[in-house]
């Protein structure tokens, strides 16, 4: 999705102001920090930021500073991304300000974003930034983002002139009645010309009822310098919501997942039978005609192939799941890959990179750790497989246990093809289990298994040799 803006332009930076506490969440986590679709606030921000391909992204951090750089610098490099401290949080013209310094003899275009408004799209800031560029032929020397709101409480409101033309920004807590009823709000993005920002941002005062510096101030300065300040009207108030409390935040969270729902209905095919108590990530895909049952939830990047079932209770993170693929009840997959044609469930707990190869069963009450489950092998029932490598048509009898653990370290078990687990097996870690081998049911097995050995008993000993009995039985015969 990545939307150039013209080299002949002049060169984008973005600001993103995410110093502020956020005392209407009423947290201990810094209000960015909070989380939509499983990421913060800010890193959605900066995710969209970064496909406008700016020369950098500085971001303004106070609250919480290292926390919100470290979030930050999960998304972007530390060639893009330039953190500016705010030492007191007097207001977001003071959070611009922080960045004087570096911004003030710029020749740029300046991009500025608030980390609490995290569903704004691409597309809506690339054209932002060309109406802002090709104001009147020459450019303005800021461009407000707004929105027109049925219900404006708690925003800056945008008044015009009689002619129509931007007149100044009033917030709420400054506002008369008359501009309360103001429907057109400040989104809290704007563009500016870097130089006549930083110029105007000299003048703003904080005699107003917050006693903040209000950026908000600055294109009335502009204006009344004789500049241009533009209006960018926007339709989609919902992209430009901004989130200040955890019902905003539970809201906002709603709208992405419905979103993200429709899409895969209308245009990828897939069926939900209760969307709305059905939550997918937008980072995921779902393959057409598979059919997810409520109360399912997908995170993170996972990928489901076409045609697979995924039952009610069930949470997929991170993971890849192929086609045709069966996922009864209350199972949680994380981190982990199921091949074409696998069941998995009800209550099984697959993660820290399991592999089921295709066509493998793992049934209820398993789990499966770091293990790869090979093609067409089974664990049905109560079954605890940890670091292990189990080969292919491999039957994992009910309650056996890789004892993985010695209380120090993690060891490996490895399990070949055709081999029959007993039920109650214990397998004492690092240990092998050789092709076409059996273990009887309640073993305790502590040494490697040969290929085709039955073994038995706790700890379980070499009883016979299955092949060469077999060979006998068919010379007597
Ligand atoms: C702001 C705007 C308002 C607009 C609204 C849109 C001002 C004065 N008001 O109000 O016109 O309608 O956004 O959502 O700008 N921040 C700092 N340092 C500070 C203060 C704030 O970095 O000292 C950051 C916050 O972390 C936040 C952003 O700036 O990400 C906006 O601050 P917030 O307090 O939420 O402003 P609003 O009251 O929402
Ligand atoms: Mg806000």
């Amino acid at each position: 999705m990545e939307q150039e803006i013209s080299n002949e332009q002049p060169i984008l930076d973005v600001l993103v102001l995410a110093a502020g506490l956020g005392t209407r969440m009423r947290s201990n986590l810094a209000k960015v920090l909070h989380k939509i679709d499983g990421r913060p606030m800010v890193n959605h921000v900066c995710r969209t930021a970064l496909a406008l391909a700016p020369r950098k992204v500085y971001v303004v951090i106070g609250h919480h500073g290292e926390d919100v750089k470290k979030a930050v610098l999960e998304e972007l490099d530390t060639e893009h991304a330039e953190f500016v401290w705010q030492k007191a949080q007097l207001g977001t013209g003071d959070a611009v300000n922080a960045a004087r310094e570096f911004l003030e003899n710029e020749d740029s275009t300046l991009l500025v974003l608030s980390g609490d408004v995290p569903m704004i799209r691409v597309e809506t800031l690339a054209s932002l930034v060309q109406q802002h560029r090709n104001h009147r032929g020459k450019g303005a020397a800021c461009t407000i983002l707004t929105v027109k709101l049925d219900d404006p409480t708690g925003y800056g409101r945008v008044v015009r002139d009689d002619s129509g033309f931007f007149q100044k920004i009033v917030e709420q807590k400054d506002a008369t009645n008359e501009e309360k009823n103001i429907k057109e709000i400040n989104s809290g993005i704007y563009c500016f010309d870097t130089k006549k920002l930083f110029a105007a941002l000299s003048s703003v005062q904080n005699n107003n009822s917050q006693g903040e510096y209000y950026l908000t101030d600055v294109p009335a300065l502009l204006r009344a310098a004789g500049e241009d300040v533009s209006l960018y009207h926007h339709t989609d108030a919902r992209e430009v919501s901004g989130i200040n409390n955890r019902m905003e935040l539970s809201d906002m969270e709603r709208v992405l997942c419905r979103r993200t729902i429709s899409k895969m209905m209308l245009d990828y095919g897939v069926s939900f039978i209760d969307p709305k108590n059905t939550y997918i990530s937008e980072q995921a895909n779902i393959g057409r005609d598979t059919v997810i049952y409520p109360n399912v939830t997908i995170e993170g990047e996972t990928l489901i192939g076409d045609g697979c079932t995924i039952r009610s209770g069930t949470r997929i993170t991170n993971s890849h799941i192929g086609r045709g693929v069966e996922i009864l009840d209350n199972c949680v997959i994380t981190d982990s890959e199921i091949s074409n044609d696998c069941t998995v469930g009800p209550f099984a707990h697959l993660r820290g990179k399991t592999k089921m190869e295709e066509k493998a069963k793992v049934g209820n009450f398993v789990e499966l750790k770091k293990t790869i489950l090979g093609r067409g092998s089974k664990a049905n029932h109560l079954t605890y497989l940890g670091d292990a490598a189990i080969g292919e048509k491999t039957n994992i009898g009910a309650g056996t246990i890789t004892c993985n653990y010695d209380g120090v370290n993690k060891h490996a078990t490895n399990i070949g093809n055709n081999v029959r687990i007993g039920s109650d097996t214990m397998l004492i870690a690092p240990i092998k289990v050789g092709d076409g081998a059996v273990t009887g049911a309640g073993s305790v097995v502590t040494k490697d298994v040969p290929n085709d050995s039955l073994v038995v008993g706790a700890p379980a000993k070499v009883k016979r040799n299955l092949k060469e009995e077999e060979e006998t039985k068919s010379v007597k015969a």
